[in-house]
């Protein structure tokens, strides 16, 4: 194990120093586009300007023939685009694949100064996290790079999620995770052929009717991705890194996707991956706190004063605990409303 106080310093002599904090900044959408695409390379700089993160994908989706254009079209749009405040990732191929070396060392060589985050697929555990630090390290010192580059990586892997804890400590530079249940569940042997949501067949169903066997019994549909999920959201805020659910395939089905969206929000992610233009508004919607609960949030702040004892609200008890829930609504709400206006007109800020 590395010496804890060399943690935070640098891995290549002239190398930037790793950051303490993940920075904070609204991170709904993740918007995936294939660099390789000429028409939706020319839309980026539109795209840009309506989403939080925007990542040129380098990995599956990008057909083999494709993978040296989608490179070399990365940072083409990297070099000659002005991002403003959004953040500006790349998905890079995995460690195993013939590509992963040139993606890296051409990215961070050519466009490093504009890269916030280097997404690392199929990650299986901590040495596949210090291979990228040391890596970047070296990079980064050759580039003369001021900022360091940080990693978030995707739990795609059933060996990834027994070692979740682990890779999300791996190094100063891990700044999330992602889920990804396509990759996952064919690493699992799970019996789906989707990207993410829910399935028909994975549910509970009632106890028979002692009086009629016969009688139709009430059955519901239980939530495939609970348990990764929440894992994942533990190993993510106690490391003081960033939980956010991955892609939802079903582009037909905006309704499914708002709903795998939202359960991943309520249990404490901070945003999700956009396939396709649809989801970027139902990832806004949702990953954005609801007007009428940061409303009340802002009622309880105000009622608890110094924050100790308890008050009645409308019959509901406040103390100590609620006051926190409620802080970290509004505080999440001012985030965004610094980037969203019409976020901030909703919430009267
Ligand atoms: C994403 O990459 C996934 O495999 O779900
Ligand atoms: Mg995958």
């Amino acid at each position: 194990m590395r010496n804890p106080r060399n943690f935070a310093k640098p891995l290549a002599l002239g190398a930037p120093a790793p950051i303490n904090d993940v920075p904070t900044r609204p991170s709904r959408m993740i918007h995936f586009f294939d660099p390789s695409n000429e028409r939706m390379a020319r839309k980026v700089p539109e795209l840009a300007k309506q989403v939080d993160i925007l990542l040129g994908n380098l990995e599956d989706a990008i057909e083999v023939r494709n993978k040296e254009a989608a490179r070399a079209g990365f940072v083409r749009i990297a070099r000659d685009t002005d991002f403003g405040p959004t953040q500006l990732w790349t998905r890079v191929n995995s460690l195993d694949s013939p590509w992963f070396l040139d993606d890296i060392t051409t990215i961070v060589g050519e466009a490093g100064d504009k890269l916030d985050v280097l997404m690392v697929p199929k990650v299986e555990g901590p040495w596949d996290i210090h291979f990228v630090d040391q890596l970047l390290a070296q990079l980064e010192a050759k580039r003369r790079l001021e900022r360091p580059i940080l990693v978030h990586a995707i739990l795609e892997t059933a060996l990834g999620v027994a070692n979740l804890e682990l890779i999300a400590r791996a190094s100063p530079r891990m700044q999330g995770l992602s889920l990804g249940p396509a990759d996952l569940a064919a690493s699992r042997r799970m019996k789906t052929t989707r990207v993410g949501g829910g399935h028909p067949g994975y549910l509970v169903r009632e106890d028979p009717n002692p009086a009629d066997e016969n009688a139709p019994r009430k059955s519901a549909q239980q939530d495939l991705w609970h348990y990764t999920l929440a894992r994942m959201v533990d190993a993510c805020v106690s490391a003081g890194i960033l939980p956010f659910y991955g892609p939802f395939g079903d582009i037909a089905d905006p309704v499914a996707c708002e709903d795998q969206f939202r359960n991943a929000f309520l249990l404490g992610c901070v945003g999700a991956w956009s396939l396709h233009p649809k989801q970027i508004e139902i990832a806004r919607r949702v990953f954005s706190p609801p007007v009428e609960e940061v409303k009340w949030a802002l009622r309880v702040i105000e009622e608890m004063g110094d924050g100790s004892g308890t008050v009645m609200i409308d019959g509901k008890m406040q103390d100590d605990a609620t006051v926190k829930q409620c802080r970290v609504m509004v505080a999440l709400a001012r985030l965004i409303a610094e980037r969203d206006p019409e976020m901030a007109r909703n919430y009267g800020f």
